[in-house]
């Protein structure tokens, strides 16, 4: 233990959390009996504090939920961790968002040299959510309308336009329900057609949806949502927080992961999660130039982040796009998605009662049960066995496992022999 981990024993912990923090939470994960607080991490690793129970050990656990593509990288990647100090030691602070910035600019040129073509500029913010807030606020700047069209059980966060976009569950609750925002199924090109008028400024989907169940559009799905936007004169909001970056094994998901020789250009393009690698908070929105003159040209101060865009975490940003572009590590995805996509797929077959399928792109999986009771069994089951994944929110019959872009093959078959034992260790305790 050091001075930042297991400060107080995990019992103190809870309570404090309970208190202080969230109780409700505390209690679901106590609910799934197994040690719930993270504590060391390394690499795509990481050790609970302790066991569920007092005396027990803590679990140690491959993070295959990477928190949504947060650890892209694993944790600590100890190049992520160099640019941090460097820049620090450099005397690079927030910076000051009223001002112009270095950092950003840097940051700005690099996006746009790795964005699909024609989508050049940037606007930098703290959180996912945030960034598609500011792709929604820019859309209905330019069109001057305030239709948006988003994916039923589609997640694009909990706050602001974002929260707009999603399933009435999240909304209700808190009076949020503002006109103009409908959900169609995703995939359904008749519904989305039926759905967009001229009175719709933006759809917004995820190119993979995650939450929703890492669904796979059919293919034509995507240049047929392309059609349908310019046609109305709509404009097209692609979130890669969770699949690009390139977790398909493509640097983009919508530009050639999802299918090779689909490549399709949104107008908006929103990045959050792994532009942090894990270590300093960052989010972006890009966008073509004909977006920046409807937005800023009256007013360049009429949108702004105070910490979004920091001159840190653009450093920080700045060196993980280096190292997640090389081809050299897409190739690595690619030859690892492989591997681990064959090995879901054999499992899926092996247990034809339990399992409906497995399907994905890249080191991005969902497994789909037939049953919703089964799949927080078997959640539950594989963390066991050492493999942190967890089960969608808005698709509560279907895992979502996401391992580091950086895991080995070694691992990846470790990964898929304690999936595997996972199952039938469930599938033992369901025949008794
Ligand atoms: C696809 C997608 N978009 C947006 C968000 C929102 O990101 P944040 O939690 O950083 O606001 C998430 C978060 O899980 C996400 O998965």
């Amino acid at each position: 233990m050091n001075d930042y981990i297991g400060i107080y024993s995990q019992k103190k912990i809870l309570k404090l959390y309970s208190k202080y923090v969230n109780a409700p939470k505390v209690r679901t994960f106590k609910g799934f009996g197994f040690g719930v607080i993270p504590g060391e991490r390394e690499g795509i690793r990481f050790k609970t504090l302790e066991g569920s129970k007092a005396g027990e050990p803590p679990l140690e656990v491959i993070n295959c939920r990477s928190s949504g593509g947060v650890f892209n990288l694993g944790h600590h990647n100890p190049e992520i961790v160099q640019r941090l100090k460097d820049a620090l030691d450099g005397g690079l602070d927030l910076g000051d968002h009223m001002l112009l910035s270095e950092w950003r600019a840097l940051l700005g040129e690099k996006l746009a040299e790795l964005m699909p073509p024609g989508i050049t500029k940037t606007t930098f913010g703290v959180s996912g959510g945030e960034a598609i807030d500011v792709a929604i606020k820019f859309s209905f700047a330019y069109t001057k309308r305030s239709g948006c069209v988003s994916a039923i059980g589609g997640y694009h966060g909990h706050t602001g336009l974002a929260l707009a976009t999603g399933d009435p569950e999240f909304k209700e609750p808190f009076q949020w329900n503002p006109p103009g925002f409908k959900q169609v199924p995703f995939g359904d090109i008749e519904a989305m057609e039926n759905a967009v008028d001229k009175k719709t400024a933006c759809v917004i989907l995820e190119t993979i949806p995650a939450t929703g169940g890492v669904l796979i559009a059919p293919k034509g799905y995507f240049p047929a949502v392309r059609k349908i936007c310019d046609d109305n004169g709509a404009l097209m909001i692609i979130d890669e927080v969770q699949a690009g970056l390139g977790r398909t094994g493509e640097f983009w998901a919508i530009y050639g992961g999802l299918y090779p020789d689909e490549k399709v250009v949104p107008d908006f393009m929103v990045l959050g999660k792994g532009m942090s690698s894990g270590i300093y908070p960052l989010s972006t929105t890009s966008y073509k130039p004909f977006i920046e003159s409807a937005v800023f040209r009256e007013d360049p101060f009429i949108h702004i982040s105070t910490t979004g865009g920091s001159d840190l975490g653009c450093a920080v940003a700045y060196k993980m796009l280096e190292i997640q572009s090389d081809p050299k590590f897409l190739n690595h995805v690619k030859e690892m998605g492989e591997i681990f996509g064959n090995g879901l797929k054999k499992i899926a077959n092996q247990f034809p009662n339990l399992i409906k399928e497995a399907r994905g792109r890249g080191l991005m999986w969902g497994v789909e049960f037939y049953n919703e009771m089964h799949t927080q069994l078997a959640m539950v089951s594989i963390i066991n066995e050492g493999v942190l994944q967890n089960y969608c929110g808005n698709k509560k019959n279907t895992l979502i496992i996401m391992p580091p872009l950086i895991t080995k093959k070694e691992d990846i078959e470790d990964i898929l022999r304690r999936f595997h034992q996972g199952i039938e260790n469930l599938l033992k305790i369901l025949n008794k």
